[in-house]
């Protein structure tokens, strides 16, 4: 969603906060803000991208060693400079940027507008300056106490004031801050991304606490004034995961990552001769893992449909009753949990909202759950009873590809895990352990078929629909597959499970409606291939899928792309890269910005 960062310490604050803006660039983009404080403070704004905000504010003397900035992804209010944050009081000398949601901002406002305060802004972020100006009384920390205990919703906030130039104050409520110790320099942030570049040491704060930053260093406090003390944390990944390296989006750079993210994210897990895994993150909890009889998934988005894959692995192998539900809506359900229930929550993010909330809705029911998330430190990370991270270092492109594949081999672990508590043999979990180690060659082997896939997007790059279909383990691929597309490219797709296309959606077939099917050598092939029949019989163009070595599909269908054979449990993690790079080719042969697609944002921390 939107990013905040800010500044105090020994250096030109603007220089750490624009770079720290483009880092976070990727989580929103409609517009931008900057405040710094020198001799008086000077706010800056622009409508779009951060180059927009650079450009305004080139020539303009903005020295200062302190200040905040936030690039925003518009909630309430259309993007425009005046709804661009920095926000301010009526006096001009507060400012705050906010990531998240004031719910109850309306009652706030009304209250505030009685009292005599003016609004210049759309937005539910302004009532916090102007309470913030109600309550001053010499200290903007004492009166920031006051005020959060007014507001309702998610926040993390970052606030000046004039007055108090050594002073920045911040604080966190639903919507993840981070603050990076540097030397003689303190930053804070929402993604650890915009601070990597200064410091490695970082401290998370927790809900519901506020950090006072100065020039003499930090200090952390509840809302009653408690002191607290925490540790700092250290960074794992570095400054290089966060750029190109030659690449020409993120995206392309993070499909190209995957032999080495799989890689990563089962190195030391693997216990090969017994056919069992390592999962240290559920140590705590591996008893309780022995007793529980049905899982229920959460996830949103690409998460939810790696989950999805997960689905069909645990029940396959692990003989556990599992669905997968839509974490926007598991706390609509009243869904049947006791205490043989468990939730896996996959995140990338470990900040989405909606899977938030399942979990929250989770631990209220006293249900055991388990994360899946990439993001260390994040709060479905610190929220679940236990959990595995992914390791595939910082995902920057909105469009998810690595993370995906990884959950998938998470998820292949967790059912070993679970498999081999039942009645998974040895034979069969070493069989998949074995497999899950060569994959990353065979990834590569996808990879290589880059500039075939790009041929073939030009055939088809012009098209305006398109569906995906996939049976089995690769029926969320399909979903998967038509998110890709149309997240990027804005082309309208769906995907179906290929058997439930002959029910409605086969009217749309005909010359201009091609599709993608999924169809590998696997227990589902001869019934994938009757399905590509049907399409063909109505003059539907086919793109297919398919092991290499299967020569029957180039006669029936109108392009053809290749992937090594693997287990039929893992085939998604193969299936997918065409999938991801076909969408990347077409949306960059349309001129889409691929790494920043309209109306997106990177961590939906809204629900
Ligand atoms: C699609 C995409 C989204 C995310 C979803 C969940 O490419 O990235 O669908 O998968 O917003 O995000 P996380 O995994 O961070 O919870």
């Amino acid at each position: 969603m939107c990013g905040i960062v800010g500044y105090a310490g020994k250096n030109e604050a603007r220089l750490v906060l624009l770079e720290g803006l483009k880092r976070l660039e990727y989580r929103g983009y409609d517009s931008a803000g900057i405040a710094i404080l020198g001799d008086g403070i000077i706010v800056k704004k622009a409508v779009g991208k951060i180059r927009e905000l650079e450009s305004k504010i080139d020539g303009v003397n903005l020295s200062g060693n302190l200040g905040i900035a936030h690039t925003r992804w518009a909630t309430h209010g259309q993007p425009s400079e005046a709804n661009a944050h920095p926000h301010s009081d009526c006096t001009g000398k507060i400012w705050v940027v906010h990531n998240g949601i004031i719910e109850n901002y309306q009652t706030l406002k009304k209250w505030l507008e009685e009292r005599g305060h003016v609004f210049k802004s759309e937005t539910d972020t302004e009532v916090v300056p102007h309470l913030l100006e109600e309550f001053y009384e010499g200290s903007i920390t004492k009166a920031l106490q006051r005020v959060v205990k007014m507001l309702q919703g998610a926040y993390g906030l970052a606030v000046l004031h004039q007055d108090e130039p050594q002073k920045l104050i911040a604080v966190r409520y639903g919507s993840p801050l981070v603050i990076g110790l540097g030397d003689g320099e303190t930053i804070v942030a929402s993604d650890v991304s915009a601070i990597i570049r200064y410091t490695k040491q970082v401290i998370y704060l927790n809900d519901g606490e506020i950090a006072e930053i100065n020039s003499s260093g930090l200090k952390i406090l509840d809302f009653d004034f408690n002191e607290i003390n925490r540790e700092a944390q250290k960074i794992e990944w570095d400054v290089s995961q966060a750029e190109k390296n030659g690449f020409s989006h993120f995206m392309l750079k993070e499909i190209f990552e995957q032999p080495k993210t799989i890689s990563d994210s089962i190195r030391g897990r693997l216990v090969i001769k017994d056919g069992k895994v390592k999962l240290g993150g559920l140590d705590n909890v591996i008893d309780k893992i022995r007793s529980i009889e049905k899982i229920i998934i959460v996830g949103c988005g690409t998460a939810r449909n790696a989950g999805s894959i997960g689905e069909y692995m645990l029940e396959e192998y692990a003989g556990v009753a599992t669905e997968v539900e839509y974490a926007s809506e598991f706390r609509y359900r009243k869904p049947v949990l006791d205490n043989k229930t468990a939730i896996i929550a996959i995140s990338q993010s470990g900040e989405t909202a909606d899977t938030l909330a399942a979990v929250k809705e989770g631990k209220e029911k006293n249900i055991l759950t388990l994360g899946v998330v990439n993001v260390v430190g994040s709060t479905i990370a610190r929220t679940t009873d236990a959990g595995v991270y992914n390791h595939i270092g910082p995902e920057i492109s909105v469009a998810s590809t690595k993370a995906f594949t990884s959950q998938v081999a998470i998820l292949a672990l967790i059912t070993i895990l679970f498999g081999r508590q039942r009645n998974l043999s040895l034979a069969v979990g070493k069989r998949i352990e074995e497999e899950l180690l060569i994959l990353p060659d065979k990834i590569e082997s996808i990879t290589r078929q880059s500039e075939k896939i790009k041929k073939i997007a030009e055939k088809y790059c012009h098209f305006n629909n398109f569906i995906y279909l996939g049976r089995k383990y690769n029926q969320p691929v399909a979903a998967e597959g038509a998110l890709k597309l149309k997240e990027i490219s804005y082309i309208h797709t769906e995907g179906l499970p290929t058997g439930e296309m002959k029910h409605g959606s086969i009217s749309l077939i005909d010359k201009n409606f091609p599709c993608l099917c999924i169809a590998p050598q696997d227990s589902v092939y001869e019934k994938n291939v009757s399905n590509i029949e049907e399409i063909k019989a109505r003059s539907g163009k086919v793109i297919a899928i398919t092991t290499e070595g299967n020569d029957q599909l180039n006669k029936l269908v109108d392009d053809v792309i290749f992937i090594p054979k693997t287990l039929e449990m893992l085939t998604p993690i193969l299936s997918v890269i065409p999938l991801q790079l076909f969408a990347y080719h077409v949306a960059a042969l349309r001129g889409c910005d691929i790494d920043k697609p309209r109306n997106l944002a990177k961590s939906v921390t809204v629900e």
